[in-house]
């Protein structure tokens, strides 16, 4: 018998109300919060706070129940930024980051033209990042040590 190996159907949605279940969403993304200080309060307060007042929304990329990957997303008066961008490892190397950054680079391309679109990758997963956001058209304009974590740099990039 031969196995064949099927890539997973994922999907895209974009959330802009309180719909999906934030313990979900924290759960999904865990490992991040190894990289910014206080970031469950950041999702759960901040974040969460900003998505009812129309600020910030979430595309998510969804396998069967499963959580592939989510974008998510500021788009105030003062910013328009990806601000934190992740796919699940076990949904890594089959193309969900690039769809995903598709979808969140057109959605905020769209809402405020003379913005540029950011985004700020920790020193530690800047390699893997990288690729990707130079093969959308980011650029990195500034490196900041410190800016989050005593002593680690923090990549900022920018989409004109
Ligand atoms: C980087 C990341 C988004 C890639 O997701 P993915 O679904 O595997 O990406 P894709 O399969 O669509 O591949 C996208 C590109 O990323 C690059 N890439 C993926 N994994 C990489 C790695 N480990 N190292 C270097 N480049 C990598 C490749 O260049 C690939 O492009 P190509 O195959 O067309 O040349 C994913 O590994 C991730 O979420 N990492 C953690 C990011 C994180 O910590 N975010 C929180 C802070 S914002």
């Amino acid at each position: 018998m031969i196995a064949l190996n099927s890539k997973p159907k994922v999907i895209f949605e974009h959330i802009e109300s309180e719909s999906i279940k934030f313990s979900d969403l924290a759960k999904s993304i865990s490992t991040v919060g190894a990289y910014y200080p206080n970031f469950k309060n950041w999702l759960y307060f901040t974040f969460r706070k900003e998505m009812i007042e129309g600020k910030r929304s979430i595309i998510i990329a969804r396998a069967g129940n499963s959580i592939a990957g989510l974008s998510l997303l500021k788009h105030s008066l003062d910013e328009k930024k990806i601000c934190t961008f992740y796919v699940s490892p076990s949904y890594r190397g089959i193309g969900v980051g690039h769809q995903l950054m598709d979808a969140s680079t057109s959605y905020l391309g769209d809402k405020d033209k003379d913005k540029d679109i950011a985004i700020t990758v920790a020193e530690e997963r800047n390699s893997e990042l990288y690729p990707l956001l130079k093969s959308k058209g980011f650029s990195i304009e500034n490196k900041v040590i410190g800016y989050y974590r005593e002593n680690i740099n923090e990549y900022f990039y920018s989409l004109k």
